[in-house]
């Protein structure tokens, strides 16, 4: 595996590289749901990069910033382990040389759901994925269904600007209790993780709306939106851990004859 910070020296490499090219974009702290998609991959491509950059636009908040996941070390012996070809770890000063004047600016779908509750998320999320699919130039693309809505804007963004690549779409991973395996996990205690996995069963089962997001709240959940659209149910509850904030979220296709009421 090659470890690669420098843009300059990633564009000399990639001239050389042959066969079908998969990008899987991540921002570490990775878990086995970042592993399935890598494995996906590998197994649709000739040459798999992975980059790991926490993405400073797409964060509203700057202490969740400040306070995401760091454990680069694990990071790259996991990558190592699973064969990535090449690891782009590239710095803000050279992915943001414009100083973020220019972004991606999606105006339905992104100020919906996370994006009512996160102001600017997506235009971060939209304005870094559309720089390193113009860096790697990848194939195909992959990504998480565990952040359906990011997955889906991204792939309308592909679309409406006819890029040639497919953005491909892998299953939620998720904990034996159905907690979908997630970077900021690592910040629950014990209490909060008890109950987080209560997200899951309670989206996944015959509840009403309206009826999950009161039972997540007598939990001890801040909840952001309990929101069935298009057969999809998506949730995002924020509880407090250790004098912190963790925001979890998850979607999953309904179960028949549920209202969204
Ligand atoms: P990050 O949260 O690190 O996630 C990287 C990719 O892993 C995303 O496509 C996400 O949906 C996927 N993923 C995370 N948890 C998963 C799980 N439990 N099962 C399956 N896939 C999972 O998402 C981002 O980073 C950033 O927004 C990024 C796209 C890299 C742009 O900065």
């Amino acid at each position: 595996m090659k470890t690669i910070e420098s843009l300059g020296e990633w564009r000399q490499l990639s001239n050389q590289v042959e066969g079908r090219v998969g990008f899987v974009p991540t921002m570490g702290a990775l878990h086995s749901g970042h592993t399935s998609l890598i494995k996906e991959c590998k197994r649709e491509n000739a040459f798999t990069v992975v980059s790991i950059f926490v993405n400073p636009t797409q964060f509203d908040d700057p202490d969740d910033f400040s306070e995401y996941p760091k454990v680069l070390a694990e990071d790259i012996g996991l990558c190592e382990e699973l064969e990535v070809d090449v690891l782009l770890l590239p710095t803000k000063d050279e992915l943001y040389a414009d100083n973020y004047r220019y972004k991606l600016l999606e105006t339905d779908f992104s100020r919906d759901l996370c994006g009512a509750h996160r102001k600017d998320h997506f235009s971060g999320v939209l304005t870094i994925v559309m720089k390193l699919l113009n860096l790697v130039k990848p194939d195909a693309a992959y990504f998480g269904e565990k952040d359906y809505q990011q997955y889906s804007l991204i792939k309308d963004m592909c679309l409406a600007f006819f890029m040639d690549i497919e953005i491909i779409s892998c299953p939620t991973v998720r904990e034996n209790d159905g907690l979908a395996k997630s970077s900021r996990n690592r910040k629950l205690d014990r209490r909060g993780r008890k109950i987080a996995g209560e997200i899951n069963r309670l989206i996944g089962s015959v509840m009403s709306d309206r009826e999950i997001e009161k039972e997540l709240e007598h939990l001890g959940f801040d909840v952001d939106y309990v929101r069935s659209i298009g057969g999809r149910r998506f949730v995002a509850a924020r509880i407090v851990c250790g004098g912190s904030e963790v925001r979890l979220i998850d979607n999953m296709i309904v179960p028949g004859n549920v209202s969204s009421l």
